[in-house]
């Protein structure tokens, strides 16, 4: 019974408040705090030992982190004063597995981005010492860090730090670590934010071992690697899977085809998964809305099946840090899927755009190529042309809105083996979505694509945005 596991696990906690308590470690006054790293050697000579250090950033020290403990909010201390404020909210950020032993370069960016939207407490977990080298142990510490990480959270509680007020950003495994700490405090904590949640050894997990709805009183998560060392489950009330949770552009395809250099592949090999962390940075930054369509498979999505947030009563789930990532139904659904395109850099934002081709039935299969021109913008995409249907559906990214784009382009490829006659294509339209507004799509109708002889036809449109 998860009950009686959580009641043990209180228990545990309790000792852990009095050894803790035992323990007074000093601080260096005066000089900013770090997070540690660790290397091979430091790692093979200890036997891997639970070393959990807090920093704090806010906004009277955005440059400079303090070293922080529970001592740092006790006015007996003799140590500088906590620029710790009970009265505001919590951002708590947990890096994950560390396969080199390094320190993460993105956190003291992540901590600024959100410090420059809120005026909040932000602390981070650095657990880099248990968080390093083989991941199988490292998947073993992983609830002790929470545990320890509770031990924390239950004493700024005691100091009168409301449980609603913790948002907990867990990256990869850290998203697991938020987890369980949200599982120790039965779901009280206010929010939890998985970046691209640890997949191995969790998919097949226990709601109770792993990130899942229960942890918090909104539970958000985004994708981008489910296929390697992200989940492929949803995990939270809404989870967002960018450009299907997997391959993420711009990102290297071929994983381990340079073998040679360990950190140019690791480098490759990461590129998917720390997706998740800049496209949410770049979120919070607040330049374009990155929204979730709700749909039930990835499939359905790129075929435009899904097209509007009915759902939600028409307001799609933002990235970011909105209330419930702008959910303003009740209850708030679980585990519901949402997909979004992205384009391969800052801001990530893509406009989705379906175009629906309609051919006459053709004798052999085919392949058109469409371009979509907006001033040097071009986006190309193939599509395969079978026998059997005439119908094609087919969702785009743009980088910019559909009023903006200047032409469209068909171009008959044919086949490789054999000359493929016109391509009659009964009508071409293009639509936006979602949208707010119910706007006719785009259409050109009734042209002849010949072989070697690209069609293209100018659209004269203005945006009233
Ligand atoms: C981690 O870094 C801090 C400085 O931020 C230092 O005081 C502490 O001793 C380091 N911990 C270990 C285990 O080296
Ligand atoms: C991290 O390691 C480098 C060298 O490997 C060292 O110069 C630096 O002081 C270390 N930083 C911390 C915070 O331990
Ligand atoms: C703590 O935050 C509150 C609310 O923003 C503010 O009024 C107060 O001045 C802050 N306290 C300190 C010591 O900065
Ligand atoms: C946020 O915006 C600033 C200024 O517009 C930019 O310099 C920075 O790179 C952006 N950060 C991210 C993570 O997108």
């Amino acid at each position: 019974m998860p009950q009686e596991r959580t009641a043990i696990l209180l228990c545990v906690l309790a000792v852990y408040i009095t050894s803790l308590v035992a323990g007074v470690e000093e601080t260096q006054k005066d000089e900013c705090a770090d997070l540690n790293n660790t290397t091979w050697q430091e790692y093979r000579q200890r036997r891997i030992k639970l070393q959990v250090q807090y920093l704090l950033m806010t906004r009277k020290n955005i440059d400079c982190a303090q070293a922080f403990s529970h001592e740092s909010l006790t006015e007996s201390s003799s140590q500088q004063l906590s620029y710790f404020n009970m009265s505001l909210p919590t951002k708590v950020i947990i890096h994950g597995y560390r396969a080199l032993g390094s320190k993460p370069s993105w956190v003291k960016e992540l901590a600024r981005a959100l410090l420059m939207v809120q005026d909040v407490n932000v602390l981070v977990v650095d657990w880099i010492y248990s968080a390093s080298f083989a991941y199988n142990l490292v998947v073993e510490n992983y609830k002790e860090v929470a545990l320890q990480t509770s031990v924390l959270i239950n004493q700024l509680e005691k100091h009168g730090c409301k449980l609603e007020s913790f948002h907990f950003i867990g990256v990869s495994l850290g998203a697991h670590v938020a987890g369980f700490v949200g599982t120790l405090f039965e779901g009280k904590i206010g929010r939890i934010t998985g970046l691209d949640p640890a997949g191995p050894m969790f998919k097949t997990a226990d709601t109770f071992d792993r990130l899942d709805p229960s942890d918090a009183q909104f539970v958000d998560a985004i994708h981008t690697d489910s296929d390697y060392f992200g989940i492929s489950i949803p995990v939270g009330h809404v989870d967002f899977f960018l450009n299907g949770g997997m391959d993420q552009t711009g990102c290297a395809r071929s994983r381990f085809a340079s073998i040679p250099f360990l950190f140019t592949v690791y480098g490759y090999v990461i590129c998917d998964h720390m997706r998740a962390l800049h496209v949410y940075m770049s979120a919070l930054n607040g330049s374009c809305p990155l929204m979730g369509i709700p749909c039930s498979s990835y499939e359905d999505f790129l075929k435009g099946h899904c097209m509007n947030c009915d759902l939600f009563k028409g307001t799609c789930p933002t990235i970011g840090l909105s209330e419930n990532s702008g959910i303003t139904i009740s209850p708030i659904p679980k585990e519901q899927k949402l997909f979004l395109l992205t384009t391969s850099s800052t801001p990530f934002c893509a406009h989705h755009i379906l175009m629906v081709l309609e051919v006459s039935p053709l004798d052999k299969s085919a392949e058109v190529e469409v371009t979509l021109r907006a001033g040097h913008l071009v986006k190309e995409k193939r599509l395969r042309l079978q026998t059997a249907s005439t119908v094609y559906r087919m969702v785009l990214a743009h980088p910019v809105a559909l009023c903006e784009i200047n032409s469209i382009q068909l171009k008959n490829t044919g086949a490789r083996f054999y000359r493929q006659g016109d391509i009659h294509v009964k009508s071409v339209c293009l639509s936006e979505f979602p949208s707010l507004r119910r706007e006719e799509p785009l259409c050109v109708n009734n042209v002849h694509v010949r072989r070697g002889a690209p069609w293209s036809h100018d659209f004269v449109q203005v945006c009233d945005f």
